[in-house]
C-alpha cells in the first residue's frame, strides 16, 4: 500500500525509517519531510492545513493510509478530513484530540473519571486565577491552556511568581493558547513517558521512555521540547506499568469512547511516579519527539501492521515485540535554541555517525543546499543507539555524535543520567 507521513521532525524520521522496513508498504511518501526522511520516503511541499490538497493528493497517488506525526494537523481535524473522504489514516479525531490541544479539557475529564492528576482549577481571567492563589501552597504550576510547543508551563516558586505567569498568559505570551489557565499542584517524583496504542476500545501497551526537557545538564535552565531520551524508563517497574493501564490509561480510553468521541491513535501520557503511584501531568495525542526515535530502535515489530491495527479497530488481536536492549538518543542543537537558533550552519560527518553499527542518526531540522546538509530549526539532529544497557546505549551515541563535525551546534553531555545513578 501507499503511506503518506505527515510531518518533518526526528519523531518523523525515525516513524518513516520504521515504516520503510514494512513488507506491506509499496510507496513511502512525507509531506514535507526533511533530507533524513527523503532517504527512505519521496517528499512533497504539502500543507497538513489544506485538507483538500492533502486529499487531492491520496487520490492522486493512490495512497490509502495516512499517518499524522504531529498534534497541529491533529487538533486542526485532519483526520476528520480524512474520514470524510473515506481514507484510513493513523490518528485521533479533532474531538479526541482536545487530550492534548486543552489541558482544561483533560483536567476535567480526570476529575470525572476519577483519573489521577494535580489538584487544579481552571479559570479564562486573572482575578479568579489570582484569587486562586490564597489558600495554595507553593511552588505551584501555571499553564497556559492550549498548545504551546512545552513552551506554556511555569512553576511558579511563590505567590508574586505565580501572579506574574498568570498575567504573562492572559497577558498573550502563548497567544490564542493562553485565553485559559490552568493553575495545578505541583508534583513531586520521577517523570516518565509511557506510550499506548488505543483503537477507540482497546489498549495496547507500548513502552515507556523519559525525556530531558531542560537545555542544560543536570536537567537546568530553560524547558525545550526535549534535549535526548531514553527507553525503557526505569522507574516504570511493571507494577507502574500495570497501575498506569489501569488507573490512567484504560479509564481515559473508557471516558473518551463514553463521551462519544472515541480515542484512536497513540495516546502519550506525561507521567509523574509520585510516593502514591502514578499521576498524570498531560496527555499528548501523538508520538513523542526524541522519544519516538528510542521507541522505534527498540520496536521489532512491524509499525505499519500496528498502525492499520490501530486504525481497523482489531489492537484485542494484535500484539508488538520489543527488543530486550536500551536505546537513548541525543538531540544536536542548533546555538542560540531554545531561543533563536542559528540557521544555515554547515553539519559534516553524517555518514561516518551513522556507520557506527547500532546507530540511526534521525534528522530534526535539517535541509539540503547544493549536496551540503545544513541546520534549519532548532533541534537539528537526534543521534541515537541501542546497547545492552542505557550505559552502553549512552557510550554509543556520545561515540557516533562525536564523528559529527558541526561548530554551530551544541548538546548535553548527560543524557541518561538518572537511568545511570
Ligand atoms: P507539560 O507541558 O504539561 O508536560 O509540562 C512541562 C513540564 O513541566 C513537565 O514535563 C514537568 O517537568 C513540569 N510540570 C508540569 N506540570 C507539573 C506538575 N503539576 N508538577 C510538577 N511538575 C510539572
Ligand atoms: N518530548 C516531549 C514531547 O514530545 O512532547
Amino acid at each position: 500500500m501507499n503511506v503518506l507521513l505527515i510531518g518533518s521532525g526526528g519523531r518523523e524520521h525515525a516513524l518513516a525509517w520504521k515504516l520503510a522496513k514494512s513488507p506491506l508498504l509499496t510507496s513511502l511518501f512525507s509531506a514535507p519531510g526533511n533530507p533524513g526522511i527523503a532517504e527512505v520516503a519521496a517528499c512533497v511541499p504539502l500543507d497538513a492545513s489544506d485538507h483538500a490538497a492533502v486529499i487531492a493528493f491520496c487520490r492522486d497517488q493512490n495512497v490509502s493510509f495516512v499517518v499524522v506525526g504531529p498534534e497541529g494537523p491533529l487538533v486542526g481535524g485532519l483526520t476528520d478530513a480524512l474520514d470524510t473522504a473515506g481514507i484510513k489514516h493513523f490518528g485521533p479525531s479533532k474531538a479526541a484530540a482536545q487530550l492534548e490541544g486543552s489541558k482544561g479539557y483533560t483536567k476535567d475529564l480526570c476529575r470525572e473519571f476519577g483519573i489521577p492528576t494535580a489538584a487544579y482549577g481552571r479559570f479564562a481571567d486573572a482575578v479568579s486565577a489570582k484569587a486562586y492563589l490564597a489558600a495554595q501552597r507553593f511552588p505551584i504550576v501555571v499553564k497556559a491552556d492550549g498548545l504551546a510547543s512545552g513552551k506554556g508551563v511555569v512553576i511558579a516558586g511563590s505567590r508574586t511568581e505565580a501572579e506574574d505567569a498568570i498575567d504573562a498568559c492572559f497577558a498573550g505570551a502563548f497567544g490564542a493558547a493562553g485565553a485559559e489557565v490552568v493553575v495545578e499542584e505541583f508534583l513531586e517524583g520521577e517523570e516518565a513517558s509511557f506510550f499506548a496504542l488505543c483503537d477507540g476500545t482497546h489498549v495496547l501497551a507500548m513502552a515507556s521512555a523519559q525525556d530531558h526537557k531542560r537545555v542544560g545538564e543536570g536537567d537546568t535552565g530553560p524547558n525545550t521540547g526535549g534535549m535526548g531520551a531514553y527507553s525503557p524508563a526505569p522507574v516504570m517497574t511493571d507494577e507502574m506499568t500495570r497501575r498506569t493501564m489501569d488507573e490512567i490509561v484504560w479509564p481515559t480510553v473508557k471516558a473518551m469512547a463514553a463521551r462519544g468521541t472515541p480515542f484512536k491513535g497513540v495516546l502519550f501520557a506525561g507521567l509523574m511516579i509520585t510516593a502514591e503511584g502514578p499521576k498524570l501531568i498531560e496527555y499528548n495525542v501523538r508520538f513523542g519527539d526524541p522519544e519516538t526515535q528510542v521507541l522505534m530502535m527498540r520496536l521489532k515489530s512491524d509499525l505499519l501492521a500496528a498502525m492499520l491495527a490501530t486504525a481497523d479497530g482489531v489492537l484485542d488481536a494484535f500484539d508488538l515485540r520489543w527488543s530486550d536492549e536500551a536505546a537513548l538518543t541525543v538531540v544536536y542543537a542548533a546555538d542560540g535554541y531554545p531561543g533563536t537558533p542559528l540557521k544555515g550552519t554547515e553539519i559534516r560527518g553524517l555518514d561516518a555517525a551513522r556507520a557506527v553499527d547500532g546507530v540511526q542518526v534521525f534528522h530534526a531540522g535539517t535541509k539540503a543546499v547544493d549536496g551540503r546538509i545544513v541546520a534549519d530549526g532548532g533541534r537539528v539532529l537526534a543521534v541515537t543507539a541501542t546497547g545492552r544497557t542505557v550505559a552502553d546505549a549512552q557510550a554509543l551515541a556520545y561515540q557516533a555524535l562525536d564523528l559529527i563535525e558541526w561548530p554551530g551546534g551544541f548538546c548535553r553531555r548527560d543524557i541518561g543520567w538518572r537511568a545511570l545513578c
